[in-house]
């Protein structure tokens, strides 16, 4: 059977952003199960404009489109800004529809609380974008997980989290196939 392909989202794009870190260490986990193909995808490498202030012929839009398409499911890399999400992650998920629609999603979030205000308001999100979120939830804390908020230190016990959400991911991504 051919393998699905997950999209790993960095949702932050600010210069000395920790989600690269988060991102390539649930890249890392994703990676030894061999169960699908894992990619990276930093919605700062698009350079998307803000929406609805050019005529939208930036060659990031299209390519953002492109590179939603040829994905099968998601994995949010979530942080916790004024309570929600980041206004790239928003705009991000704003510039496009089709692309994301019947397919699944996992979040993991970091904040002071784990980003779960976030994450929260993201599945509000997604469920217009006809993105199913599964239902576990990796939270990271900024205290105990990053030394001083910036070096990532994941505690062991997010492992089996990550692996749980991972398998959800998996199983929807699969079971929404026929709808695409
Ligand atoms: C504009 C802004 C607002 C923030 N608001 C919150 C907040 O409401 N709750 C929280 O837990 N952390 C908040 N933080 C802290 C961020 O979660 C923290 O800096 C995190 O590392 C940001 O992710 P990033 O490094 O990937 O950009 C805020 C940070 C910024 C820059």
């Amino acid at each position: 059977m051919t393998k699905l392909n997950i999209g790993i989202i960095l949702g932050s794009t600010r210069q000395g952003r920790v989600s690269p870190q988060v991102g390539e260490w649930v890249k890392g986990i994703a990676e030894q199960r061999g169960d699908a193909n894992y990619e990276i995808v930093d919605i700062a490498d698009f350079n998307l404009p803000f929406l609805g202030t050019t005529d939208g012929t930036e060659p990031g839009i299209a390519a953002w489109n492109q590179k939603l398409a040829s994905l099968d499911g998601f994995v949010f890399v979530v942080q916790e800004y004024n309570h929600s999400i980041t206004g790239a992650l928003k705009n991000a998920l704003d510039f496009a529809r089709e692309a994301w629609n019947d397919k699944a999603a996992g979040i993991i979030s970091y904040g002071s609380t784990g980003g779960a205000r976030a994450a929260e308001h993201l599945r509000g999100i997604l469920g217009e974008l006809k993105i199913a979120d599964v239902r576990t939830h990796p939270t990271l804390s900024l205290f105990t997980d990053f030394e001083n908020g910036s070096v990532f230190k994941p505690a062991e016990l997010h492992l089996t989290n990550v692996n749980t959400m991972l398998d959800e991911v998996n199983a929807w991504s699969g079971a929404l196939k026929p709808l695409r």
